[in-house]
C-alpha cells in the first residue's frame, strides 16, 4: 500500500448482498457482506421487496463493520463509490441513498459505478493493475458476456453475450430441477464433485459451425436447461433413479466447456493474451480448473479473483471507484439516478 493513495469506500446493494468494501489504492482493507439469501430461499429466487428491506436493515451495521475491520473512521474516507446499476431498482436505491448521504455529509466525491465493470475491476485487489487490453468473461446470475476491456474505467467493448439465460441463472434453474436449494450454483458445484462429467453428453449451445459465424462470441443456455429437464423427466417417468451427481457434473461440464472455449476463441480472434473471469459463476471450481488448464495450453495468462471476491461484494465497487479516482474520472453529481438496466459500456452510471 502506498501511503497517500486515496481511501475509497464502496457500497453494493444491486441484488441480495449488502456489501461495504474499503480499499486504499489496490489494497483491500475491508470487505463486509451481509446476505439476505436465506430470506429468499423458500421462494426459490430473490424477492425484490425483501431484498430492499434487508438492505435498509443491514446498511448501517455493515458500514460499521467495514470501518472497524479496516481500522478507519468514516471521516478518513476520500471518496465514496456505489453500484448504480444494473440490478434491482429498489435495492439499488438503498445503496445509492446511503452513498449520497455519506458523500454529502463527509463532503467527499461520489462515484456511481457499473456493477458489471466492478466484477471485472475487483481483480486489481488480488493481482494488481489489470492487463491492458484483456478479454473479460463476465458470468453472473443476470449477465453472461465476453468483453474486450482496454481501460476498465473507460473502455469496455462487448463482443458477445447470452441470447437467453445467464450462466448463473442456468445453474440456479437446473439446481431447482434436481431438488437442490437456492441459490443453486454453489450447490451444483458441490454435488458435481462426486459425479461423472462424461455420464451424459448435454448440448453445447451456439457451437455449431453455422452458430460460430453469426454468434461466434454469444452464448445460449436455455436449450441446455431444457435438455436437462427432458432427461430428468424421461428417467422419472420410466421410474428410474436419477444420479443427481452425474447430472450436475454433466450439466456443469456443458456450461463450463462453452464458456472456456468461447473465451479462448475471443482471445485468439482479438490477439489478446490475457483472460479475466469475473462474476458469481467465476467462483465455480470446475470453471476455474478448466480455464486454468486450457489457458495454459493456449499460452493465455488467466486471472480469476478468489471465490469470495467473485460473488457480489462491496470491495469490487471500491476497487472500481479507486481505479476511477486514480484515472481522474470526474465524480458523479450528487442526486445520482439508478439505472436497473445500465449497459456494461457505461462504467459511470447515474
Ligand atoms: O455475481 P453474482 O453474485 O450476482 C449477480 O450479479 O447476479 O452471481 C450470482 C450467481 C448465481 O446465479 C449463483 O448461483 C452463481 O452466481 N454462483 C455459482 C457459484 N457461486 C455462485 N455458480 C456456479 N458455481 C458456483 N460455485
Ligand atoms: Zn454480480
Amino acid at each position: 500500500m502506498t501511503p497517500g493513495e486515496p481511501l475509497v469506500l464502496g457500497i453494493e446493494t444491486s441484488c441480495d448482498e449488502t456489501g461495504v468494501g474499503i480499499v486504499r489504492g489496490t489494497t483491500l482493507l475491508a470487505d463486509a457482506v451481509a446476505s439476505s439469501v436465506d430470506e429468499h430461499a423458500r421462494f426459490g429466487g430473490v424477492v425484490p421487496e425483501i431484498a430492499s428491506r434487508a438492505h435498509v436493515a443491514a446498511m448501517v451495521p455493515t458500514l460499521e463493520r467495514a470501518c472497524a475491520d479496516a481500522g478507519v473512521a468514516l471521516a478518513d474516507v476520500d471518496a465514496v463509490a456505489v453500484t448504480a446499476g444494473p440490478g434491482l431498482a429498489g435495492a439499488l436505491l438503498v445503496g445509492s441513498s446511503a452513498a449520497q448521504a455519506l458523500s454529502w455529509s463527509l463532503n467527499k466525491p461520489l462515484y456511481g459505478v457499473n456493477h458489471l465493470a466492478a466484477h471485472v475491476a475487483v481483480d486489481r485487489l488480488e493481482h494488481g493493475p489489470l492487463p491492458q487490453p484483456a478479454i473479460a468473461l463476465l458470468v453472473s446470475g443476470g449477465h453472461t458476456s465476453l468483453l474486450l476491456v482496454d481501460d476498465v474505467t473507460a473502455e469496455i467493448e462487448p463482443l458477445g453475450s447470452t441470447l437467453d439465460d445467464a450462466a448463473g441463472e442456468a445453474f440456479d434453474k437446473v439446481a431447482r430441477l434436481l431438488g437442490l436449494p437456492f441459490p443453486g450454483g454453489p450447490q451444483v458445484d458441490r454435488v458435481a464433485v462426486g459425479g461423472d462429467a462424461t455420464a451424459i453428453r448435454f448440448p453445447r449451445g451456439l457451437t455449431l459451425p453455422k452458430d460460430l459465424v453469426r454468434h461466434r462470441h454469444d452464448f445460449s443456455f436455455s436449450g441446455l436447461k431444457t435438455s436437462v429437464a427432458r432427461w430428468v423427466q424421461a428417467r422419472q417417468e420410466a421410474g428410474e433413479t436419477i444420479d443427481v451427481a452425474d447430472v450436475a457434473a454433466s450439466f456443469q461440464e456443458a456450461v463450463v466447456d462453452v464458456l472456456v472455449t468461447k473465451s479462448l476463441a475471443a482471445c485468439r480472434d482479438t490477439g489478446v493474451d490475457h483472460l479475466l473471469i469475473g462474476g458469481g459463476v467465476a467462483a465455480n471450481s470446475r470453471l476455474r480448473a478448466l480455464a486454468a488448464q486450457r489457458c495454459e495450453a493456449a499460452g493465455v495468462a488467466l486471472r480469476v479473483p478468489r471465490p469470495g471476491l467473485c460473488t457480489d461484494n462491496g470491495a469490487m465497487v471500491a476497487a472500481l471507484g479507486s481505479a476511477m479516482v486514480a484515472a481522474g474520472v470526474p465524480p458523479s453529481p450528487l442526486g445520482i439516478a439508478v439505472d436497473s438496466s445500465a449497459p456494461v459500456t457505461d462504467v459511470s452510471v447515474g
